[in-house]
């Protein structure tokens, strides 16, 4: 121990005996000379250039919050009028995150199209980061090589023409028994949108999962709580400095506890995958698995990736569908001529 310490130390004296003959040698002065006034001139030339006429106009922001405080309970409605007064290209700050609001054809026409990849990654999120198994799924992995990689796999394999067309049989068996409920409850009144809710959960399940995973597990509920836990405002993700309050209000365990619960879910229907003896049915995670398996895709999939695609699919598919679904039945109920059409 004792010789371990000595040679520490002298190494360490060697070290800054060394460092500083460097500093001493008139060459490494110059180098480092050079260096400074090379940053020295890029910063100047940098801000001058961004900074008078290419950065987009701001309202007033708070130290530390920003513009948070302006958001107001209706963010697109604040958001709408303060960029009437600031413009089509209006920089806000949500705490430390800078946030551009593009609010019209043009300014969209040059984020989405002609400078798409410059805006293509999604800002990274303390609590999709936590879900989606820290970006290695698709819709929260940042642009690059493995998000293509993964988009392909959707693309091609999962959401071809022929696995659409594959599953009409369960669309069709999902929506009649759908409507056999509504013509059960006869007079009495349903509720549409949970029947759609439900629709869509189902119709998805056996599609990604081969079965319906309804009341006999916690399926369901934990696919709530993810929704809902999905859309809550972490203040750590905006103001870091102020990560504790997270922790104190109890959002940190919420999270841990459902992130396990849905690893663990969605481990139970791997293995039951593997387990069982399939025959020709091909839901998503078999044809992942198989993927897997035969390496017929250029890259490695692993386990983590599959979950993570599947969870995607329920993430971005459920409750897009079937709000879709419940505004269209609005809109149908309020053009009875529509109506009669359907
Ligand atoms: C009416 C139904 C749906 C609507 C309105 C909708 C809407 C959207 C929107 C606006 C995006 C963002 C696109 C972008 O950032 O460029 C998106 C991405 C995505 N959606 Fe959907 N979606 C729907 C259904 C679905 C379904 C059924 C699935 C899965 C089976 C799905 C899976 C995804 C995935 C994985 C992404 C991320 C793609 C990427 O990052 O490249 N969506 N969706
Ligand atoms: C119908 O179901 C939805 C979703 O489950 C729920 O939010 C809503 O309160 C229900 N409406 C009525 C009138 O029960
Ligand atoms: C929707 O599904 C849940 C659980 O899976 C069930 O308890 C509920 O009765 C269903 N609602 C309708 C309207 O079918």
């Amino acid at each position: 121990m004792a010789l371990y310490m000595y040679k520490r130390a002298e190494h360490q004296k060697l070290y800054n005996k060394t460092t500083l003959k460097n500093l001493k040698n008139p060459d490494m002065q110059m180098m480092i000379m050079i260096l400074l006034l090379c940053s020295v001139i890029i910063t100047i030339l940098f801000f001058t250039k961004g900074g008078k006429s290419n950065t987009p106009s701001s309202p007033p922001s708070l130290p530390l919050i920003g513009n948070l405080h302006q958001l107001g309970h209706h963010p697109h409605r604040s958001l709408c009028f303060l960029s009437h007064r600031y413009g089509p290209l209006m920089l806000l700050h949500f705490g430390s995150v800078p946030v551009l609001v593009v609010s019209s054809m043009e300014a969209a026409k040059e984020v989405l199209k002609t400078h798409d990849r410059v805006f293509a990654s999604r800002p990274r999120s303390k609590i999709f980061q936590k879900f989606l198994y820290d970006g290695q799924d698709v819709a929260a992995a940042p642009y690059g090589e493995y998000w293509r990689q993964m988009k392909s796999v959707c693309v091609l394999h999962l959401l071809s023409n022929k696995m659409v067309r594959s599953f009409g049989n369960v669309r069709e068996e999902e929506m009649s028994l759908m409507m056999e409920k509504i013509r059960k409850a006869s007079s009495l009144p349903v509720n549409l949108s949970e029947l759609l809710a439900n629709l869509t959960n189902d119709v998805i399940c056996r599609v990604a999962l081969g079965r319906k995973y309804g009341c006999e597990t916690d399926f369901k509920e934990l696919m709530e709580r993810l929704t809902r836990l999905l859309g809550v405002f972490s203040v750590g993700t905006y103001v870091p400095w102020l990560a504790w309050i997270d922790w104190i209000r109890g959002l940190d365990s919420q999270l841990e506890k459902l992130r396990n619960d849905v690893d663990e879910f969605l481990e139970r229907v791997l293995q039951d995958h593997e387990d069982g003896d399939r025959g020709d049915r091909t839901d998503f995670v078999d044809v992942l698995l198989k993927i897997q398996r035969e390496k017929s895709v250029g890259f490695d999939i692993d386990r983590v990736s599959i979950k993570a695609i599947i969870l995607d699919v329920f993430v971005g598919g459920t409750d897009t569908s079937y709000t879709l679904m419940e505004w269209v039945m609005l809109g149908v109920f309020k053009a009875p001529k529509t109506n009669v059409v359907v």
